[in-house]
């Protein structure tokens, strides 16, 4: 039988309101729904349709799984692997979720928030603090992001070092199956070992499995003060000992410790001039770090102060600055945070989001960086990312007199390159960014042959017609 696409706009336009189904049929713009954040993809959609409710999602699917129409889970369209792009266009319909964007329930006994999957992120962070608590996910994107896509990518971001992934903030979850059919293990518990815990199939999957509607995440008590500081140093080994020493003398009160390379570092100064000068020498490494708890701004400066006051004395640094104020603070944190967007204004890098055990990171980046000289001369590695968590984005930017549009091209052959060395050290191809459309063919080189067969079995047991997102994560 004949597609008839109008008949099927029509009926999702009864279904849920002509006005929340978009279609170039209809003369509206989808450019911002089919392109993604780094315009790297680029794709076409029969629809966008923007469901209100979870019913409204549940009616959509049905009708999607009656029609054969695919579906392409969209939340805030920050992901960084193509996974909310679509496709070909004539059966892809991309089903956007902003829309469902209610805090069903706050419950500070519980310390949980119920929230539905269109929240973005930052919201949720703001509901938690009017409540005097914390969420703590937090990423560069979390002013768009929804948490429905964090969850679908357990995002991981710059807390994870004390906080854990998304994985570890989530304990319940709403799902639309690929049926229609509702999956409702939306509970707030801490302890529930009642078999299979099918919640965590969801976390992760990209939107290949079903549509999260809504999910019940933690909440921490917020902390009372905050202290942030940068060092510089000669090398990534001593980066690691400062970890070490750090997070021994500082606990659970350390939250963050970020990397930033020096030409990574340089990229946001030529891109973003008003940054200011932090140090007063120049390293070839630096580390951002963070420490928060409960008690006096002046008790925790102190302590801060005093862990790195031995870390330079036993070298695993060369020059410290501690933020004097708030301000300070969010400084050092605008310069990391505006390296992602500095490297997109300077276009062509190639980007890796790998992960090692922390232990392993210095020789693999030796290891990388001689590889680079030797096979890409000129290539321009700007390395950054949670080093707290053994995850960093070794990404490169083409050299100075190579065309970014034919540095491009050469993907394929960087990425092997680099994904062959972190493989040999059964490291990840993808720490936190997941598999989208870009990494799939890696992740079929990669990962094992029986864990892909047990990853397309459990595809085709939940999603028989493969209508949730195909193309992504797996061929
Ligand atoms: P989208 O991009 O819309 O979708 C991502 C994937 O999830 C797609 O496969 C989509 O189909 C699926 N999906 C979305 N919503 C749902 C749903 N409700 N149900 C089922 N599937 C769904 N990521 C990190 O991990 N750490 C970082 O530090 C980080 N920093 C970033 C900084 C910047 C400046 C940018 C642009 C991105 C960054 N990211 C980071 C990547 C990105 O923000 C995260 O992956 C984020 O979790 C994606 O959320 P989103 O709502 O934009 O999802
Ligand atoms: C980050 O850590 O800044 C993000 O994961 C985005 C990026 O890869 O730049
Ligand atoms: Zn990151």
């Amino acid at each position: 039988m004949t597609f008839d696409s109008k008949a099927w706009l029509a009926e999702a336009g009864a279904l849920i309101g002509d006005a929340h189904v978009l279609a170039e049929e209809h003369g509206d713009d989808l450019t911002s729904y089919t392109q993604d954040w780094g315009g790297k993809f680029q794709g076409r959609a029969l629809a966008v349709v923007r469901p209100g409710n979870t019913t409204e999602v549940q009616a959509i699917v049905k009708l999607a799984a009656r029609t054969k129409v695919a579906l392409v889970p969209q939340g805030g369209n920050t992901g960084l692997c193509g996974g909310s792009t679509p496709d070909d266009g004539s059966r892809q319909v991309v089903l956007q979720l902003g829309r469902l964007n209610r805090v069903r329930e706050i419950d500070t006994e519980n310390n949980t928030a119920t929230v539905e999957a269109g929240c973005i992120l930052q919201a949720v962070q703001e509901q938690a603090a009017s409540v005097d608590r914390l969420f703590p996910l937090s990423l560069g994107a979390e002013g768009s992001c929804q948490i429905g896509g964090n969850i679908a990518t357990n995002a991981g971001g710059v807390q994870v070092l004390r906080y854990g992934n998304t994985r570890d903030l989530v304990l319940g979850l709403e799902v639309v199956l690929p049926n229609g059919e509702l999956l409702d293990v939306l509970r707030g518990l801490r302890k529930d070992n009642t078999g299979y815990d099918l919640k965590q199939l969801f976390i992760g999957s990209e939107g290949t499995l079903g549509i999260i509607t809504a999910a019940t995440v933690k909440l921490y008590p917020a902390p009372r003060s905050k202290v942030v500081a940068f060092a510089g140093m000669k090398s990534i080994a001593q980066a690691v000992c400062l970890l070490a020493a750090m997070r021994h003398q500082l606990g659970e009160r350390f939250t963050a410790f970020e990397l930033l390379s020096a030409p990574a570092v340089d990229l946001v100064h030529c891109y973003f001039p008003d940054t200011p000068a932090l140090l007063e020498a120049n390293w070839p490494w630096y580390v951002l770090m963070e420490a928060a708890d409960g008690g006096s701004d002046e008790a925790l400066r102190e302590a801060m102060q005093d862990a790195l006051m031995s870390c330079l004395e036993n070298g695993a640094l060369e020059d410290v600055l501690l933020a004097s104020n708030l301000a300070q603070g969010n400084a050092l944190w605008m310069l990391r945070e505006n390296i992602t967007h500095a490297q997109k204004m300077d276009g062509g890098n190639i980007k890796h989001d790998i992960s090692l055990p922390i232990s392993a990171i210095p020789a693999f980046v030796d290891n990388a960086l001689l590889m680079l000289d030797n096979a890409f001369p000129g290539a321009r590695p700007i390395v950054y990312g949670h080093l707290g968590d053994g995850n960093l984005h070794f990404n490169i930017a083409a050299a100075a007199d190579v065309d970014p549009g034919h540095w491009q091209l050469r993907t394929g052959e960087v990425n092997k390159a680099i994904y062959d060395i972190v493989s040999a050290r059964r490291g990840s191809i993808s720490a936190e960014h997941g598999i989208g459309q870009l990494k799939r063919h890696e992740l079929a080189h990669y990962k094992t042959a029986m864990e892909l067969d047990i990853m397309h079995r459990i595809k085709a047991a939940l999603d028989p017609q493969g209508l949730m997102n195909p193309g992504k994560v797996l061929q």
